[in-house]
């Protein structure tokens, strides 16, 4: 594939336009990429399992999804400065989410610190990024404010990394032009800073990303802690999803409980021992244990049946989790296998095609020069829209390329159906493409993006842009 026909959106207005699955019906000529990266600050805890490693793996197996899975190591770095608590958590992470069942072969499963583009995109990024924007971060502006509480300099302790942050992540997302990124509320305005960036680097350098969707994960439980609150790191109130079963029973013992006795009904509203079961048992096992609180069973005894249940389904999961750790050779080559693989595919032709397009370029090959050479003339040839009337007595119209038909339609009733089409896909409405055309003949889906987004971005030249 040659590095300028990557897949692209087209869209000259209004949200991206894809000629792939649009977020509401089933994939139709590629597949919907999910991006999801875990930052390599802690161990695994349960929270982590319930509200983001067993539904992400779930999902990766669904069909027409392409999954990338990584760990954010440069991320933890903002957060972190212990070097061997950032290596234990990148080992740890790593070996949770293959004993999980997370299928290196199938989805695209590397880590962030091995993949240079990324970095390198950063910076092209960064060119563009907005500081006012940056400044308007939640995760900056809370460290801001909290300086501010304190009387001290606005800025204080701020290092430069947590305030380039989301560019970093932006980097992430756009470097393999993903459309979904899952995740909480909180991390929704990253996400939008990413599209942001990403539409200026298009306005300026022509459609090279895909504008990331955020895929807001409202039903996902977030799983309470020993002490009630939802289960995080910063509360300290986590049950490592590994933990020994020795361990994992007297964390369970010291949940939070209200001091009803034995006997006593319970409330299952409210208590963090009835959502932790749910979070782990069938609808049958959740509506028995509820009735135990109607009749009062006393918390010793919920709490056994809390550590049957949940250590039902982890215990094969930590078997194989020690089995990992025990190898971490074994897990360093698959993450270097997946970023090497991963690399050749779509990161090191996206750069050389960025740096092309921002004009790190090789300085033998003038701009002029360059667009003489007979394979950038083919990619410098507009493509247009050509109607016709067929013997059939419909209208038709094709894209074409050079020589190259790059879409074919059905017959139209009258030119001007076809004509109202062929204005609506100019604007980049594609919208339920497979219904009124279809590829020509050895096109492939991206060269048909590519080639709508020159034809997008050629008429937002022709008229300035939208400023
Ligand atoms: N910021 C994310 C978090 O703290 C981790 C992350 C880094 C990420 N890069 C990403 C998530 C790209 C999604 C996409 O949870």
């Amino acid at each position: 594939m040659p590095a300028n026909a990557r897949p692209r959106r087209a869209g000259l207005r209004g949200p991206p336009v894809t000629l792939c699955a649009a977020s509401d019906s089933p994939p139709r000529m590629s597949k919907t990429r999910v991006l999801t990266g875990i930052t390599t600050s802690g161990t695994p805890h349960l929270g982590n399992y319930v509200g983001a490693i067993r539904p992400a793996i779930a999902a990766s197996r669904a069909p027409g999804v392409e999954s990338f899975y990584f760990l954010a190591d440069y991320h933890a770095l903002i957060k972190v400065s212990d070097p061997a608590r950032v290596q234990r958590s990148t080992l740890e992470i790593a070996a949770a989410w293959l004993a999980c069942g997370l299928e290196p072969d199938k989805v695209w499963f590397y880590r962030q610190s091995d993949i240079p583009e990324i970095p390198e995109l950063t910076w092209l990024l960064t060119c563009v990024a907005g500081k006012g924007l940056l400044n308007r971060a939640h995760a900056y502006k809370a460290a801001v404010d909290k300086n501010r509480a304190e009387g001290e300099d606005d800025d204080a302790g701020i290092s430069a990394g947590l305030f380039m942050y989301p560019v970093l992540m932006a980097a992430d997302i756009l470097l393999f032009n993903a459309h979904k990124v899952p995740v909480g509320r909180d991390q929704v305005q990253h996400i939008e800073m990413a599209r942001d960036f990403g539409q200026r680097f298009n306005h300026l350098y022509g459609e090279h990303f895909t504008l990331p969707e955020a895929a807001i994960e409202e039903q996902v439980a977030t799983l309470p802690g020993l002490d009630g609150r939802k289960m995080s790191k910063s509360y300290d109130n986590t049950i490592p999803l590994f933990a020994p079963r020795a361990e994992l029973k007297k964390l369970i013992a010291g949940i939070v409980t209200d001091s009803r006795a034995p006997g006593e009904p319970k409330d299952t509203e409210g208590s963090a021992l009835f959502q932790l079961y749910q979070a782990f048992a069938s609808r049958d096992e959740t509506a028995a244990f509820a009735r135990a609180y109607a009749d009062g069973i006393g918390w010793g005894d919920a709490k056994q049946q809390l550590f049957e249940r949940i250590d039902a389904e982890v215990a094969p999961l930590r078997e194989r989790y020690e089995a990992l750790m025990a190898k971490p050779g074994e897990i360093e080559a698959i993450l270097r296998d997946g970023a090497a693989r991963l690399r050749v595919q779509h990161a090191t032709p996206m750069l050389r095609q960025l740096r092309e397009a921002v004009g790190l370029r090789d300085l033998s090959t003038s701009p002029v020069a360059a667009a003489d050479a007979p394979s950038r003339r083919e990619a410098a040839v507009l493509p247009v829209f050509k109607q016709y009337r067929d013997a059939d007595g419909k209208f038709y119209f094709k894209l074409v390329q050079g020589e190259r038909v790059l879409l074919q339609s059905v017959g139209f009733a009258s030119p001007r159906d076809a004509g109202q089409r062929v204005a609506a896909i100019k604007q980049g409405e594609v919208g339920d493409a497979a219904s009124d055309f279809m590829l020509g003949e050895g096109v492939t889906e991206d060269e048909v993006n590519a080639a709508l987004s020159a034809f997008v971005a050629a008429q937002l030249e022709g008229t300035g842009g939208p400023g």
